[in-house]
């Protein structure tokens, strides 16, 4: 197959097809006009056999298999860390390249981790396999990075207020479930978390390491590090789970060797891609995730100096975890990769 009509007629599969992220690849793909040739729709063999609308028809789902890779140019994987460590190589060896949301291959030096605003350039070392980063870490970096550029960051201390979304479709089903149960005196069933999430909040149930920070902390320090291409940047998180459907918001602080302006902050953060300042300082109307919700850009707000060192920034944000966090940053890395011609691994033009 030539370069040119693999970018214009596109063979795509999402892996996940069923789930929250999955949903809205499939929406993203159809609203943003991706060139595509025929989308393959791939999940559990618990989903096989169901049907989903694409461009005004229904396709089915498949259970995913070494054959269903076959004759596709491109995967979107959602599906999390296991089933991408099962598939990704099958589907690279076929001739694929996968764009990978879950964490399983994002610290591996030879897979780019690509936020097309950040560091487009990452996506061209591709060897099949990209991986797009932790939703946290891709909010957090879309603020940080204008101002970054200007003046190198020396230290982020974060604290993350985190959606049900981030642990999937059933999770957000069962926080109204769980609000449903407290409102009529029961108690709330919980699976897919620990604790009842609706009227509550927890630290971020994800497994802590010895010095006590829990694995989504760690993917903000150590992707935002390979992000920036910047391992000694000195970074400390506290992530929260709190009863909100979708959309996440997080307290950022900034300290640079020298002070910012706040003026000069948010003129960085109005003009920058993919992220809209949102501050009204009379109606003490900041970014918040029902705003958010739905929403492409990162809404930044509540930039102030801090009181407590000169030069730092205190700012807050809120982002569509499920698009900006997930989908669209995968989507846009694909529009990347066929705007650039990389989507092109070479063993397509023979596997054909
Ligand atoms: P299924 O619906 O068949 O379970 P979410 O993050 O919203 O929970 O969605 C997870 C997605 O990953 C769903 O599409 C789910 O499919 C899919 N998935 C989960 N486990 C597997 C697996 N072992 N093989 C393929 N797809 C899987």
């Amino acid at each position: 197959m030539e370069e040119t009509s693999l970018s214009s007629q596109i063979n795509v599969a999402i892996l996940g097809a069923t789930g929250a992220v999955g949903t809205e690849l499939r929406d993203l793909l159809q609203s943003r006009n991706f060139p595509i040739a025929n989308l393959k729709l791939l999940a559990s063999p618990r989903s096989a056999g169901r049907t989903l609308s694409f461009q005004g028809e229904e396709l089915l789902v498949e259970a995913v298999s070494e054959n269903a890779f076959n004759n596709v140019d491109l995967v979107l994987a959602s599906a999390g860390g296991s089933t991408s460590k099962a598939w990704a190589a099958t589907a690279v060896e076929k001739g694929a390249v996968v764009i990978d949301n879950s964490s399983a291959f994002r610290l591996e030096p030879q897979v780019p981790l690509v936020i097309p605003e950040v560091n487009p350039e990452a996506a061209a070392t591709h060897q099949g396999i990209i991986a797009n980063p932790n939703c946290t870490t891709i909010l957090m970096a879309m603020a940080v990075w204008p101002l970054h550029q200007l003046q190198p960051v020396q230290r982020i201390v974060a604290a993350t207020y985190q959606s049900a979304s981030g642990a999937g479709a059933r999770a957000m089903e069962e926080v109204k479930i769980q609000a449903q149960a407290i409102l009529q005196g029961e108690d709330p069933p919980t699976e897919s978390f620990p604790y009842p999430l609706a009227f509550n909040l927890f630290p971020h149930n994800s497994p802590l390491n010895e010095q006590g920070y829990c694995e989504e902390e760690m993917k903000m320090v150590n992707e935002t590090r390979k992000i920036f291409r910047a391992p000694q940047l000195r970074i400390s998180a506290t992530c929260v789970r709190v009863p909100v459907l979708r959309a996440h918001s997080e307290a950022i602080n900034l300290e640079f060797n020298e002070p910012m302006l706040v003026a000069k902050a948010k003129e960085l953060l109005a003009n920058a891609p993919g992220v809209r300042l949102v501050e009204d300082w009379q109606a003490n109307y900041f970014p918040m995730p029902i705003d958010a919700s739905g929403r492409d850009e990162v809404l930044v707000g509540r930039i102030r100096q801090d009181l407590s060192h000169p030069s730092s920034l205190e700012l807050w944000l809120s982002g569509d975890q499920i698009r900006k966090g997930a989908a669209l940053n995968a989507v846009q890395i694909a529009e990347l990769l066929v705007a650039k011609n990389w989507l092109k691994p070479p063993a397509v033009a023979v596997s054909h």
